[in-house]
């Protein structure tokens, strides 16, 4: 990524509070509500992450699934999706999750989203 792109995207992103950096247990994923929308937030052994929060297959939460290593598993239908980049595993998912950026800062995790 070239400096003048990651300095649109930087301009474009607000912060906002997720949870405190111990409120999710590695291997686990929490829900997060930001003005009707629903994200996923993961920690895992890389990491912090965040995808939509809905799956694409249909409208299971996936806050609701089980996460095994970087992958994902949805609730319902046992779709997976890789963490970092929200890619389908196969069968029955077949679209990508939405990625968001995440960071720790003070204890805190923070999930970038875009200013509309
Ligand atoms: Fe997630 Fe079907 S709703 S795999």
């Amino acid at each position: 990524m070239k400096s003048f792109e990651r300095d649109i995207i930087m301009n474009i992103l607000q912060w906002h509070h997720v949870c405190a950096t111990d409120d999710i247990d590695e291997e686990d994923v929490i829900e997060f509500a930001h003005e009707g929308k629903l994200y996923a937030v993961y920690h895992t052994a890389s990491g912090f992450y965040a995808t939509a929060g809905t799956c694409t297959h249909e409208t299971a939460r996936l806050a609701d699934g089980f996460v095994f290593g970087e992958i994902i598993e949805c609730p319902m239908h046992m779709g997976r999706f890789d963490i970092p980049s929200g890619k389908a595993q196969g069968a029955p998912v077949c679209v990508n999750l939405a990625t968001h950026p995440v960071k720790t800062e003070g204890g805190s995790v923070f999930i970038g989203l875009e200013v509309k």
